[in-house]
């Protein structure tokens, strides 16, 4: 690639900001452009109003500026082949092809890898009947029991069911009912684990694989890990559960059989592979893939990096990972999710934002902005998820203190977030 690179991204969210302002520090960036984007990012990129899911209109718009990288950050592009189609018309791109981001959008071929390569997950059964679905549940008779939609359902696919009843219900609502949509033809039907949840995100270009520093997602709306599940309400990291012993265990039990198994599969998988993990007691587990950075996992993952991040991803897109060295910034970092009133069900939009200064920043930690527009110089709220607070510390409690003292500073009318990030 050339020394200076003219970046499109892909998406709209806090994840895309935090990869935005990554991009950024580097002196290879010579422009960002992020399609759609939002008000935050407005004062970092210039925005481009084409969907994020709009594959011929991406195309058209990398040709149009003269795009030398497009990173495909979120999930339903890379799904239907964003890179597949830009790579065709010989743009570099960042993320996997679809026939390797179905690690993530089906969870009937992630189970059935796992289980064909003896990677370590909890026991399942597939079905596309919802009798033969229940059939089995209650042959099984143990409770709680896990129901997951197949496909993507924007992290809400799963259904925990403490009796069979509330399975009944579950499998009616996602088979029957389609509350998913056609995610819903089929479904998983797993074992329940338990044990300390870990994220772990990586380069991979296929061959090899690197591993970023480990998180914590919290993925509920209230404080205690109550109420409703969310996309993430706050991230840390390091991770507390993850050692070094753990991360060596990992490596060899999940991370290079699941780059191996893809390549046998003949769907090398190139870009950023999470994989969400449970430490149960007989071992880590896995308990999703996901074939892209995690939000809000990458606010706090992606400002510990010290490598150049240009330099990782061309290394990435031109398969030479192996030799490209990537280093982190020790100590610890904390993102608070600033949610508008009553995410994850419907909330207002159109709020306006105060504390922020011109930029959508403010003194002692960078926001990353994820739900917001801007007009005539002022922010809006425009999603559930309004802004990622993200400080770095020394040590977690100081990370924990910087983030918490800058959203004592931002104001929106019913704004939510927990007061128990980090704290588990
Ligand atoms: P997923 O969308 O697959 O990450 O699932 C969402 C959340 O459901 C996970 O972060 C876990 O907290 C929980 N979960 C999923 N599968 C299981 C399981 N087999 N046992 C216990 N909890 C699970
Ligand atoms: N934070 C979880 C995800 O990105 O899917």
């Amino acid at each position: 690639m050339k020394e200076k690179l003219k970046i499109l991204v892909v998406g709209g969210g806090g994840r895309e900001h935090t990869i935005i302002r990554k991009l950024l520090e580097s002196p290879r960036t010579e422009k960002i452009y992020c399609a759609p984007g939002n008000g935050g990012i407005s004062c970092d990129a210039q925005c481009v109003d084409v969907k994020a899911t709009d594959i011929p209109g991406m195309v058209a718009l990398a040709k149009e500026k003269e795009i030398d990288l497009v990173f495909v950050a979120p999930d339903d592009p890379l799904a239907a082949g964003m890179v597949d189609s830009l790579e065709e018309a010989g743009i570099p791109a960042f993320g996997p092809r679809a026939n390797a981001a179905v690690i993530e959008s089906s969870k009937v071929f992630s189970k059935n890898l796992m289980k064909k390569y003896g990677i370590p997950t909890a026991e399942y059964e597939t079905f596309s009947d919802p009798a033969a679905a229940m059939d089995y549940i209650r042959l099984r008779g143990k409770y709680p029991v896990v129901v997951k939609a197949d496909g993507l359902a924007l992290g809400k696919g799963v259904l925990i069911c403490e009796d069979e009843k509330s399975a009944a219900e579950a499998v009616h609502s996602i088979m029957e009912d389609r509350i998913f949509g056609v995610s819903g033809s089929q479904v998983v039907v797993e074992e329940f684990l338990t044990g300390p949840e870990v994220s772990v995100l990586a380069f991979t270009d296929g061959k090899s694989i690197k591993p970023m520093v480990s998180s914590q997602d919290h993925k509920r709306a209230l404080d205690g890990d109550k109420g409703l599940n969310t996309g993430g309400m706050g991230t840390i990291s390091p991770n507390p559960h993850y050692d070094d012993a753990m991360a060596c265990r990992c490596m060899e039990e999940i991370f290079l059989p699941t780059i191996r198994a893809m390549n046998t599969e003949g769907r090398p998988f190139k870009g950023c592979l999470y994989f969400g993990l449970m430490l149960t007691p007989d071992g880590p587990k896995v308990i999703e893939y996901n074939s892209r950075f995690g939000d809000p996992e990458t606010q706090v993952v992606l400002p510990r990096l010290k490598t150049d991040f240009v330099d990782i991803i061309e290394a990435v897109v031109e398969e030479r990972l192996d030799s490209q060295p990537i280093e982190w910034l020790d100590g610890a970092a904390a993102c608070v999710v600033m949610a508008s009133g009553g995410y994850p069900l419907s909330y207002p939009k159109g709020i306006e934002i105060t504390g922020l200064d011109e930029n959508g920043q403010v003194a002692g930690a960078t926001v990353y902005h994820a739900g917001t527009v801007k007009k005539d110089g002022k922010f809006y709220t425009a999603g559930g998820r309004v802004l990622g607070i993200t400080a770095l510390g020394s040590t977690l409690d100081e990370a924990l203190a910087h983030a918490y003292d800058a959203v004592s500073r931002i104001h929106f009318d019913g704004a939510h977030y927990r007061r128990d990030i980090g704290r588990r």
